[in-house]
């Protein structure tokens, strides 16, 4: 992944600036090409010759002083950069990008680049805590091209314990490598998913609701939005959150939910529906909290509209539509009969009686079932990867 790769690594001023030295030996030994830039403050920690021997390459640290041949430097650095990584990234480097903020040749350079720039801040415990600080990595976090690597919590140079530890070398390099490695084939898509389970009310205190966590539809936004498509999540209640890059609409009832998923269906290339939507709402909900009365008490329950059966009676033949099923007995033979009737391009089948599969779990079991009859067998694996591998069925499906 890193083979060939040119990687600047920024090196801020921080007692952790001596472990960026064993960062830029990994990224090396990888076999990325690897130019650095130390602020003023971070060669008062460790020498530029140490970097510039462990890389290869002569190190930046001056506007004013030339190190390489070519003509505006900073610019050359900020173009030739596949990945920027600054490590560490002090509380300074933060609130100077965040202000926009160019003084010097690391912050110069930064403005001048379109690269992705993973920033792995570490500091004492209440300098990371502090609300600027908050303010502004937040700032960061939510431009498109910024990563940030969060701090861990330990002990700290300063004699205190807390969060604001430099992470791992190791745990850096591996998440630079698994980004550089992520495939962007789903860049110029629009992808509307679904996720949770819809609550139908009651009475103002109550509703009908069921298991499901959101966690596939959510493994599944995240996954498409790393590939670089346009992300629409229409959510029921969950505790997770998303990446701010996707559009996040959070519904409560199954009415809502086809509300606004009509609302971006049009403009939706795939759609992946994998909310547990209630089959049936409460015909008359109450205005006032129901008081314990009767021994029996019968509640009246209407059909929802199924969502997904409209969407396929008016899908457009460019689009794709994938559905979920989740069923304790006849798994392929009822997953089949709802692709063929709800009008499927693909159906993720799963039997929830299974261990280790289907609502509030982290793993599932489950089939792939396409329009052409084909059926897949995927094995226990973790909803974040089975995420991708749905993604995938998907892509070749349109490219077919
Ligand atoms: O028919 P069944 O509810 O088992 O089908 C499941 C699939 O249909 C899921 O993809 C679910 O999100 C969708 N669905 C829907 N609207 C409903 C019920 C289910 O879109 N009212």
């Amino acid at each position: 992944m890193l083979k060939g790769k040119n990687i600047l690594l920024g090196v801020c001023g921080g007692i952790a600036a001596y472990k960026a030295v064993e960062v830029a030996s990994s990224l090396r030994k990888k076999g990325a090409h690897v130019d650095v830039i130390m602020t003023d403050a971070a060669t008062k920690f460790v020498t530029p010759l140490t970097f510039q021997e462990i890389t290869g390459n002569p190190v930046s640290f001056s506007m004013w002083e030339k190190v390489h041949t070519w003509n505006v430097e900073h610019i050359a650095l900020a173009k030739k950069a596949d990945l920027i990584l600054i490590a560490p990234a002090t509380a300074n480097i933060v609130g100077k990008i965040a202000s926009g903020i160019a003084d010097d040749m690391l912050s110069t350079t930064l403005m001048a680049s379109t690269a992705p720039i993973f920033l792995a801040p570490a500091m004492n415990t209440n300098m990371y805590n502090n609300p600027i600080f908050q303010h502004n990595l937040k700032l960061l976090q939510d431009i498109a091209h910024y990563n940030i690597i969060p701090a861990t919590t330990g002990h700290l140079a300063c004699g205190n314990a807390g969060i604001g530890r430099f992470p791992d070398p190791a745990d850096i390099i591996e998440i630079i490598e698994k980004f550089l490695g992520q495939k962007k084939d789903l860049i110029g898509k629009n992808i509307l998913i679904t996720a949770g389970g819809t609550r139908e009310p009651i009475d103002p205190v109550r509703y009908i609701g069921n298991r499901s966590s959101g966690k596939m539809g959510y493994a599944l936004a995240e996954e498409a939005a790393r590939r670089g498509a346009k992300v629409t999540l229409i959510s029921g209640q969950t505790s997770l959150t998303v990446s701010s890059s996707i559009e996040l609409i959070k519904i409560e009832t199954a009415k809502q939910m086809q509300q606004y998923v009509e609302e971006k269906f049009t403009d939706s290339d795939i759609i992946i529906m994998a909310a547990a939507v209630a089959d049936y709402c409460v015909s008359k909900v109450a205005e006032q909290k129901i008081k314990k009365a009767a021994n029996n008490f019968t509640i009246n329950l209407v059909k929802n509209p199924d969502i997904l059966l409209n969407l396929g009676n008016k899908k457009n033949p460019g689009q794709i539509l994938v559905g979920f099923a989740a069923e304790t007995q006849n798994l392929i033979e009822y997953a089949q009969e709802k692709l063929k009737r709800k009008n499927l391009d693909m159906i993720i089948a799963n039997d929830v009686s299974k261990s280790n599969a289907g609502f509030n779990s982290d793993t599932n079991i489950v089939k792939i079932i396409t329009k052409n009859k084909s059926v897949e067998d995927i094995p226990l694996m973790k909803k974040t990867t089975l995420a991708g591998i749905i993604l995938d069925k998907i892509q070749v499906m349109e490219n077919s």
